[in-house]
């Protein structure tokens, strides 16, 4: 019998003996750096002249490896590949193919820690990111894989009198899983096992920085026993690749993740009827977000600026959950920004590898120079409070970063920078600060740090984001806990981890039989 889902408890590395085990991941990855990836069409192999350079956002001479990159031809010979195998694989009943996601778990928690090193290599992860981000990972295949065990047998309708309803959940079809670079391995894989255990086929296009982690998670699912062309792996360029898959008329859902302007792109051309195609194509997309720490005065001070450090800081702010906005009462605003300022200067910065390092490297010059460039704009708008440099000689290093005395709308506050900068602003009192909080077009997740039951109460009612937090940090939602996804530009809402989400991936049938 399944066990119920607990989900995936994170490494203490206190712990000399986990500690250890994280290094022999991380000389495992050193073992294979450089090595060259396949794309996988229909359970073959092929690459091609044409490679994604992977390297490391610590070291940017190390190459972490080289993947072939997918053209239009290879897309719709994946394409091809998807359609065929999805004639037999929505067959398959639903508990082998939760069987395979059992098993691929089973697999990536005993390598637990040379996926996580891979990702301190490839995406610039500090230990326990890394570690948390695999953990993801793990609970998505577990979690996912109960959830289809759950509908397998329909939800029950009512019948009348020599009459047999039934009403089932059928997958869709073709995917496309497009995915991005700052959880590489728990959003790839969660998006991706998601569409498959539900009897979809798919065609995964990971991000381009984060494209080795992916082809390892392929390994893994085909030795998981997944059968041929269920899973067909095409990194490339968003703009060939993405543009050509999404416009396919035999595409009929994509599941993407990433910023808001992507999304927007793919939204728009999934709406558009290509020659042959027969059905609305449906779109999964989470987007961008700018998130907000709301402080009260009746409030843990303490609490309140180590949950901004941590979720402003941590991975470097490059979470679509990341604090990059805190709105203060001004009762408290000059203790909470001068605490927030304190702990920020006591961060360590450099190589992930070295476990004393809270944070590592941005993922790459293009998100360097972006970061830096609104550190110049902060810095026109409010008051730089600590940080603001940036040193990209040898990996992409930026020093956290706090601007104080913010408008709510200057652009510091409005526009997602996927960076470790975070603004205050300063609010009357406590409706002020929930009407700042919402002033932004995303909604993604939120926190407000009170005592005040009344306040919590109010901002169940009106701090509209999809993740609100009281009395912690916005960041870190867990599968099957905290189901996750936001409101307006922030994305379609699908709650990835959550009891509704393989139904995204799936149409419901009525059957209706006299006797
Ligand atoms: P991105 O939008 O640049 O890229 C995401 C993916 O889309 C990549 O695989 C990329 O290659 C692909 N892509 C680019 N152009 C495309 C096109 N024309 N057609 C199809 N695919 C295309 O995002 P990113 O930089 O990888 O990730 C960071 C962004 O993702 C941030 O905005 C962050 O907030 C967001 N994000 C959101 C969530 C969420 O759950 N809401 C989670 C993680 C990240
Ligand atoms: N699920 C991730 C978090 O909650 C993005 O931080």
């Amino acid at each position: 019998m399944v066990q119920p889902y607990k989900h995936e408890p994170f490494t203490n590395f206190k712990e000399e003996e986990n500690r250890e085990a994280y290094l022999k991941g991380l000389q495992t990855v050193e073992s294979y750096l450089g090595q060259d990836y396949d794309l996988l069409i229909g359970g073959e192999r092929i690459s091609t002249e044409d490679k994604i350079v992977s390297i490391n956002p610590s070291n940017k001479e190390e190459v972490v490896g080289r993947v072939s990159k997918a053209n239009r031809e290879l897309a719709e010979k994946a394409m091809q590949a998807a359609v065929e195998a999805f004639k037999t694989w929505r067959k398959v009943k639903p508990e082998t193919r939760a069987d395979v996601l059992f098993k691929a778990a089973a697999i990536i928690r005993r390598r637990k820690h040379e996926f996580s090193a891979l990702l301190t290599k490839e995406a610039g992860k500090p230990w326990n990111e890394a570690d948390a981000d695999t953990a993801e990972a793990i609970d998505f295949l577990e979690y996912y894989a109960r959830q289809i065990l759950k509908i397998k047998d329909g939800v029950p309708v009512n019948s009348r009198p020599n009459e047999y309803n039934r009403y089932d959940y059928i997958p869709l079809g073709v995917g496309i899983i497009i995915s991005p670079w700052n959880f590489p391995l728990a959003i790839m894989a969660g998006t991706t096992v998601a569409a498959i255990v539900a009897g979809n086929t798919v065609l995964l296009k990971p991000a381009s920085t984060t494209p080795v982690v992916a082809a390892k998670f392929v390994e893994v699912m085909e030795e998981a026993g997944l059968p041929k062309g269920v899973l067909n792996f095409v990194p490339g360029s968003g703009a060939e690749v993405g543009d050509y898959l999404v416009d396919h008329k035999d595409t009929r859902f994509i599941s993407f993740t990433g910023s808001r302007d992507v999304g927007l792109r793919i939204n728009e051309r999934a709406s558009k009827l290509n020659e042959g195609q027969i059905w609305l194509k449906r779109v999964i997309a989470e987007m961008g977000g700018k998130d907000t720490i709301v402080v009260d005065k009746e409030a843990d001070l303490e609490l309140a600026a180590t949950s901004i450090v941590a979720s402003a800081f941590g991975f470097s702010g490059q979470k679509c959950s990341a604090c990059s906005r805190a709105v203060v009462v001004e009762d408290v605003y000059d203790q909470v920004l001068n605490r927030v300022v304190e702990l920020t200067n006591e961060l360590t910065q450099g190589n992930p590898e070295d476990q004393s390092n809270y944070m590592g490297p941005v993922i790459d010059q293009g998100a360097f120079d972006k970061i830096m460039s609104y550190i110049e704009i902060g810095k026109e708008e409010g008051k730089l409070m600590t940080g603001g440099e940036g040193d990209s000689s040898k990996g992409f290093f930026i020093k956290p970063t706090v601007f104080a005395d913010l408008a709510p709308d200057a652009r510091l506050m409005q526009e997602e920078i996927f960076g470790p900068v975070v603004g205050f602003t300063k609010a009357k009192d406590f409706d002020h600060a929930l009407e700042i909080a919402n002033n932004t077009e995303y909604g993604l997740t939120g926190a407000v740090i009170t005592q005040n039951r009344e306040h919590i109460q109010k901002a169940r009612e009106d701090f509209h984001v999809g993740n609100l937090y009281f009395n912690r940090g916005c960041t870190g939602a867990i599968v099957g806990y905290q189901p996750f996804g936001g409101f307006n530009m922030s994305g379609t809402d699908s709650k990835a981890g959550g009891p509704d989400y393989i139904l995204l991936h799936m149409q419901a049938k009525t059957t209706s039989e006299m006797y």
